[in-house]
């Protein structure tokens, strides 16, 4: 394998752009937009010179990495030649199977499709493609070239073939995988996200305080971000639409995102990423600041 298409230059899919590249893949980013894909090829460079300074690299790795990656706006120009696409592009269900017909219609009959999607079906995606078997959840964790969990997710018709392949790339990108079945949040987020939601149920009743819940998981559970401050991490956005594809999912009333999360998202609180969540970001990012009363 040496061709790898990233669909999305946003979060996640500069990040394993970053990741491919340093690895000695060569890697075609694609994004609709040019201001994302600049943004995101400034924020690979960014990674790359801290990475510099810490001397995990040398600068004439980082140039390599650099000219490993070249960018496109048109789906179609950059597959021509993948061996594998890892689509990281906005979680949307109507988009992401709108894309992976094109990416079907587009890419050599050979051509792996993976999804680094946090919560849609991978055998939903899989069954807008005449390819099946060969479609994969490749779930990478932010940061992407620090972490190193990769959740890998078959889905109903992929292929054992299909599922080696990608869990042994995985191990020369560096990374952990772990293999897991499609059902709804996989698992990472089956985990994570029930504990999230019930730290803002536990507020939402008035039991403890913001910085009294992340205190108590912070320093009781030795989790190095307490789960009020994690979920502001996330987007409470994000953490709502996952909540409800395990809702819809599974008909399970344990899945119901709590009410507060859902007046937070409508009110336009969605955590760091608009300033405020849980704690005010208007300042500093550290989390120093619990936004307001919420008992
Ligand atoms: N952010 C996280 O922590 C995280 C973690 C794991 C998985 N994910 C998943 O990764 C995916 C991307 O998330 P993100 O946080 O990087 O999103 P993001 O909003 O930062 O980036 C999405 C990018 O997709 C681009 N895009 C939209 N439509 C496109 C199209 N038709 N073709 C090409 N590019 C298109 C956008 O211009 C944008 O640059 C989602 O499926 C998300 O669920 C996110």
């Amino acid at each position: 394998m040496k061709n790898v298409a990233v669909i999305g230059a946003g979060t996640m899919g500069n990040g394993i752009a970053h990741t491919f590249a340093q690895s000695g893949f060569k890697v075609q980013l694609i994004d609709i937009s040019e201001a994302s894909l600049k943004r995101g090829m400034d924020t690979i460079a960014k990674n790359l010179d801290r990475m510099v300074a810490k001397e995990k690299i040398t600068e004439a790795e980082k140039s390599e990495t650099l000219g490993n990656i070249e960018t496109f706006t048109s789906i179609a120009e950059g597959v021509e030649y993948a061996s594998l696409v890892v689509e990281a592009a906005t979680e949307n269900l109507d988009l992401k199977l709108k894309i992976f017909k094109e990416l079907d219609e587009a890419c050599p009959e050979d051509t792996i499709l993976a999804t680094n999607t946090s919560s849609i079906s991978i055998t939903q995606i899989g069954a807008a493609t005449s390819r099946p078997e060969m479609v994969i959840g490749m779930h990478f964790m932010n940061p992407v070239p620090i972490m190193k969990l990769v959740e890998i997710i078959r889905g109903y018709n992929t292929s054992d073939d299909v599922t080696n392949t990608i869990m042994e790339l995985s191990k020369t990108l560096g990374k952990v995988p772990t293999e897991v079945n499609d059902y709804p949040g996989f698992v990472a987020n089956r985990i994570l996200m029930p504990m999230l939601n019930e730290a803002i149920e536990t507020l939402y009743n008035g039991v403890a305080g913001v910085t009294e819940i992340d205190t108590v998981m912070k320093l009781g559970m030795a989790h190095p971000m307490g789960p009020l401050q994690l979920a502001d991490f996330i987007g409470l956005d994000v953490c709502l639409s996952i909540l409800n594809v395990m809702y819809d999912g599974f008909k399970n009333p344990k899945y119901a995102p709590c009410p507060l999360l859902v007046n937070m998202v409508m009110a336009g609180k969605l955590g760091v990423k608009s300033g405020e969540g849980f704690y005010d970001y208007s300042e500093s990012r550290k989390a120093e600041k619990v936004a307001k009363q919420f008992a």
